[in-house]
């Protein structure tokens, strides 16, 4: 999977927090910690994990807007956590936008509990403040 194709979709999918560039997501894919799920010969969505010791955390997800509702991030979240527990994670933490229903919907379908708040998180040109939620999942 090339840089290039990540960032063209993660464009597609953010606002808040802004899309990475591909030199971004180069150095992620150059970075031995990092693990990447993706779905689907033609991408349809990808899910990049960083691993520290016994801690996983979930740096990105992103699914096709045309993609969405038929389980394609789900099943990215629970092969890389799966992935990362073999790899030795007992907890996996991911931040995400207050305001993105639909992320916060999945993460409590999926076993992550909110545990922390950070006010006024997310400052992106063009939008007002917004809070990141730190949510976290126990892997047993
Ligand atoms: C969040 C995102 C990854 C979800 O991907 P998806 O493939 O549509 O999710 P799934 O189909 O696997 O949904 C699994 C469950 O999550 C919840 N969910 C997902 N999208 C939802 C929505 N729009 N509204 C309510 N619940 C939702 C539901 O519980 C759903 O189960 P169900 O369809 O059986 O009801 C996708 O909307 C996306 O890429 N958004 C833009 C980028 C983003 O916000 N990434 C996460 C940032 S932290």
């Amino acid at each position: 999977m090339t840089a290039q194709a990540l960032a063209a979709l993660h464009a597609r999918c953010f606002t808040i927090p802004p899309p990475w560039s591909a030199e971004s997501f180069a150095a992620s894919l150059a970075d031995l910690a990092c693990h990447l799920e993706v779905s689907g010969p033609a991408l349809t969505g990808f899910a990049l994990f960083r691993l520290v010791l016994d801690e996983a955390e979930l740096l990105t997800l992103a699914v096709a807007p045309e993609a969405r509702r038929a389980g394609v991030g789900r099943a990215l979240l629970s092969r890389g956590l799966e992935a990362m527990r073999r790899k030795g994670a007992q907890r996996c933490y991911l931040e995400v936008a207050a305001s993105n229903a639909p992320a916060i919907a999945l993460y409590h379908a999926t076993g992550f509990r909110e545990c922390a708040r950070r006010p006024g998180y997310y400052r992106s040109k063009g939008h007002a403040p917004c809070d990141a939620l730190v949510f976290q999942a126990v892997l047993d």
